[in-house]
C-alpha cells in the first residue's frame, strides 16, 4: 500500500481594508519611508481598526474565502487549527470560534502559537493528522491582529507589524505530493528579545505595567535579525542537503515575511534568483502567523502541479525551521 502524504488543495485570504502606509508613520513616530524601505522592504501594512473585531474575524473572511472559492462543505471538514500569537481571549480558543462561525460543525479545533513559525509548525501538525491517515480535511488558518499588540509609539516594532489571515486546506494525496520533510527546531532562551512580557502567567497584568506599555510586544531587533538571518538560511540548506536537492530542482522559497533583508539571504545561501523567492512584505508587513498562508494566496495561480516549494520561517520563541513541499495542482484562471 503507497504511503498517504499531505497535501495543500485550497486556499484562501483576508486582509483588512485600512492601509497603514510608510508616510502615515513619519506622521506618528520618528522615521521616514527611505530608512522603512532600505532597512525592511515594508511599503504598507494592513490594519484592523474596528473595535471588537479580533484575530477570529481575519481568521473567519480567510477561511470563508477558502469555501466559497471552491465549494467546500464545510459540515465536511474534521479539524481548524489556527496558528496565532494574538488569539482573541486567552481562554477560550480562537479556532473554536472560527469553526462554528464557518460552520464547520463536526470539526473539532485548537489553537496554535509558536509566534512567526505557527503556520510552519501548523503544517507539520495538519501533515501528520493527514499522513496518520486519521483525519481527511484539515483547515490551518495563520491568522494575526498584530495592531492588538503593537505600540505606535515605538519606532522599533509599529513599522513592522500588519494584521492579515490566511486559510489552505490539507487533504490526503495519492501521488506522493505534500510534505516531504520537515526540520523544525526552537530554543527557548531566545525569548528575552522577542516578547509580550506581561499578561501571561508569569507576569501579571498591573494597573502600573498598562501605564508603562507593558501590554505591547517588545523585540531587540537586531538580535532577532542575526538569529533569524543563520537560523533560516541553516534550516533550508540541512533540508536541501538531506533531501539531495540543489538550487535548480527548487521553484519557489516561501520565507516568513519579517524583513526583506532576511529573506534574500536565505535565497542567496540557497543560490536562488530572485523570480524563485515570493515575496509580498512590501504590502502586508509581518503579519506573524499569516505571512505564509498571505503568500500562496498571492502566488496561487503561478503555482504548477509537482512544483518544489521550500518553506521557512524564523519567529520568537526562538522558534524556526524549514519544510521541503511539493505543490500539488496547477490553478486554472477563468
Ligand atoms: O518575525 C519575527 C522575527 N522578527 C524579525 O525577524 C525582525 C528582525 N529585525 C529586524 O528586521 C531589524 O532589526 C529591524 C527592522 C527591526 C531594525 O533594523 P536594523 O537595521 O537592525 O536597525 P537597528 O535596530 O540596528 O538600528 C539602526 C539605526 C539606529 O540608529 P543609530 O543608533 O545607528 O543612530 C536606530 O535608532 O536605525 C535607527 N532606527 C530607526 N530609524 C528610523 C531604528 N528604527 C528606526 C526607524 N526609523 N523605524
Amino acid at each position: 500500500m503507497s504511503k498517504i502524504s499531505a497535501a495543500i488543495t485550497a486556499v484562501g485570504a483576508y486582509v483588512p481594508e485600512f492601509i497603514l502606509s510608510n508616510a502615515m508613520l513619519e506622521t506618528m513616530v520618528d522615521t521616514n519611508d527611505a530608512w522603512i524601505t532600505s532597512r525592511t522592504g515594508i511599503k504598507e501594512r494592513r490594519i484592523l481598526k474596528e473595535d471588537g473585531k479580533g484575530t477570529s474575524f481575519l481568521a473567519i473572511r480567510a477561511a470563508k474565502d477558502l469555501i466559497q472559492k471552491t465549494n467546500l462543505d464545510p459540515k465536511t471538514i474534521d479539524l481548524v487549527i489556527v496558528a496565532t500569537a494574538t488569539p482573541d481571549m486567552k481562554a477560550a480558543s480562537t479556532a473554536s470560534y472560527t469553526a462554528t462561525k464557518i460552520g464547520a460543525s463536526n470539526a473539532f479545533a485548537f489553537d496554535m502559537d509558536s509566534a512567526c513559525s505557527g503556520f510552519l509548525f501548523g503544517m507539520s501538525s495538519a501533515s501528520s493528522f493527514i499522513e496518520s491517515g486519521r483525519y481527511k480535511k484539515i483547515l490551518l488558518i495563520g491568522a494575526d491582529k498584530m495592531s492588538s499588540i503593537v505600540n505606535y509609539k515605538d519606532r522599533a516594532t509599529c513599522i513592522i507589524f500588519g494584521d492579515g489571515a490566511g486559510a489552505v486546506l490539507f487533504e490526503p494525496n495519492a501521488e506522493g505530493l505534500g510534505l516531504q520533510d520537515e526540520y523544525l527546531r526552537t530554543d527557548g532562551s531566545g525569548r528575552e528579545f522577542l516578547q509580550a512580557t506581561y499578561g501571561g502567567s508569569s507576569n501579571a497584568m498591573t494597573h502600573e505595567v498598562l501605564d508603562n506599555g507593558g501590554h505591547y510586544a517588545f523585540q531587540e531587533g537586531k538580535t532577532v535579525f542575526k538569529n533569524a538571518v543563520f537560523n533560516m538560511a541553516d534550516a533550508t540548506a540541512k533540508i536541501l542537503d538531506r533531501n539531495q536537492l540543489t538550487n535548480s530542482d527548487v521553484q519557489w522559497l516561501a520565507a516568513h515575511q519579517a524583513n526583506k533583508r532576511i529573506i534574500n539571504a536565505t535565497a542567496e545561501r540557497m543560490g536562488l534568483e530572485a523570480e524563485k523567492v515570493m515575496m509580498n512584505i512590501e504590502k502586508y508587513g509581518n503579519t506573524t502567523s499569516a505571512t505564509l498562508p498571505l503568500l500562496l494566496n498571492d502566488y496561487e495561480t503561478q503555482l504548477k502541479k509537482g512544483d518544489t516549494v521550500i518553506f521557512a520561517a524564523f519567529g520568537g520563541g526562538f522558534s524556526w525551521g524549514s519544510i521541503y513541499f511539493k505543490w500539488a495542482y496547477t490553478k486554472t484562471i477563468n
